[in-house]
């Protein structure tokens, strides 16, 4: 927690624009609006008419569109029609999708005119993030979008949990590039070294099958294309317990260390950071998406108005990555 008041004076310092599409959708987002207002911490984007807002946001760090009237939803338009032409889309259909809040808010990012978007208390995770797949991609250096969930409780490590809320049955060459983002999210949030636990059912070939194998893989391939500590595959006993990894079979310093958690697949990252968090009391903050060319951040359909204001937090600090 301490890292999390860290990390909200650091996001201070940073001059950027967040749209949040959702502020006349949901009452939390628009709590969490005023509060980001009053508090300073960013200059937002709300979508809507004037007379939807309160006093409050009637600010210099306020802009509020109302989209059907934007003068430049012709030029948005035609850009998506180019973007997405070669996929089948057409110039009608790409004229209807930019008057969606969600599509409408990736063509602001597109065009330099806000820096994140935090979106998903109201839209479904899919609704958020595929016009973020299509229209903002990936940083060029970077081929998989992935969502990471920061874990955090008062007197223990920050831990990061990956994937948790995107790729639904990721490849070994997946679950690489998954280890290695998440791997370079740990280092730069937290300023530590980051520990990679690579999770299975199995520690080091004590089970036998196509879903070992698969994070076996991913370990060698990671730890090929990386200089990161990553080991695996292992069982998240050994991750967490230094003398079961030991008695297991895990010699590296991962062993008993780990900071970073590797999923298999999303049922197991999704399940466990609700189970850490609702049986362990650890505080999730995210989803956070990794590797998208400019900062794109999903919430939970169960979020409160709290946890927006620190994903805001979060989206100002990923502009600098
Ligand atoms: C987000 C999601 C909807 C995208 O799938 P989809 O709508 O079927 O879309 P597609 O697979 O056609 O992908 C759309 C585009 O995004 C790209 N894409 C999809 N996943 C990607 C990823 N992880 N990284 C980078 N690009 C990705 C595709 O390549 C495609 O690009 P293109 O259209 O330019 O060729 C899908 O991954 C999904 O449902 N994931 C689970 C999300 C979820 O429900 N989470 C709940 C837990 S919070």
């Amino acid at each position: 927690m301490e890292l999390l008041n860290e990390l909200r004076k650091r996001s201070k310092t940073i001059n950027a624009t967040i749209v949040l599409p959702e502020a006349n959708l949901d009452k939390r987002v628009y709590l969490a609006c005023q509060k980001i207002l009053k508090k300073n911490l960013a200059k937002i984007i709300v979508f809507g008419k004037p007379k939807d807002f309160g006093e409050e946001f009637k600010s210099n760090n306020c802009q509020i569109i109302d989209i059907s009237k934007f003068k430049r939803l012709d030029e948005f338009a035609n850009q998506l029609f180019e973007l997405r032409k070669n996929k089948g889309l057409t110039l009608s259909e790409a004229q209807k999708l930019v008057l969606e809040p969600g599509y409408f808010a990736m063509m602001l990012l597109k065009n330099n005119m806000a820096d994140g978007v935090v979106a998903g208390a109201y839209y479904s995770t899919a609704d958020t993030l595929r016009p973020a797949l299509q229209i903002i991609k990936t940083k060029p250096n970077k081929s998989l979008v992935t969502g990471a969930m920061l874990m955090l409780k008062y007197g223990k490590k920050p831990l990061v949990f990956a994937d948790v809320s995107l790729v639904e049955n990721p490849t070994s060459e997946n679950l690489a590039d998954i280890a290695i983002s998440a791997a370079e999210f740990y280092k730069t949030l937290t300023r530590k070294t980051p520990k990679v636990a690579m999770l299975s059912y199995s520690t080091k070939g004590s089970a036998k099958s196509e879903m070992v194998d698969k994070v076996a893989l991913a370990t060698k391939l990671a730890q090929s294309k990386s200089t990161f500590h990553i080991d695996g595959e292992m069982q998240v006993d050994s991750a967490l317990n230094k003398a079961v990894a030991t008695k297991k079979g895990i010699k590296s310093d991962v062993g008993g260390n780990a900071n970073v958690f590797i999923f298999p697949d999303l049922n197991a990252g999704n399940i466990s950071y609700k189970l850490v968090a609702r049986l362990g009391g650890y505080t999730a903050i995210g989803p956070i998406m990794l590797n998208f060319n400019k900062p794109v951040n999903d919430l939970s359909r169960g979020c409160t108005a709290d946890e927006i204001v620190d994903t805001v937090v979060i989206t100002k600090l990923l502009t600098l990555f």
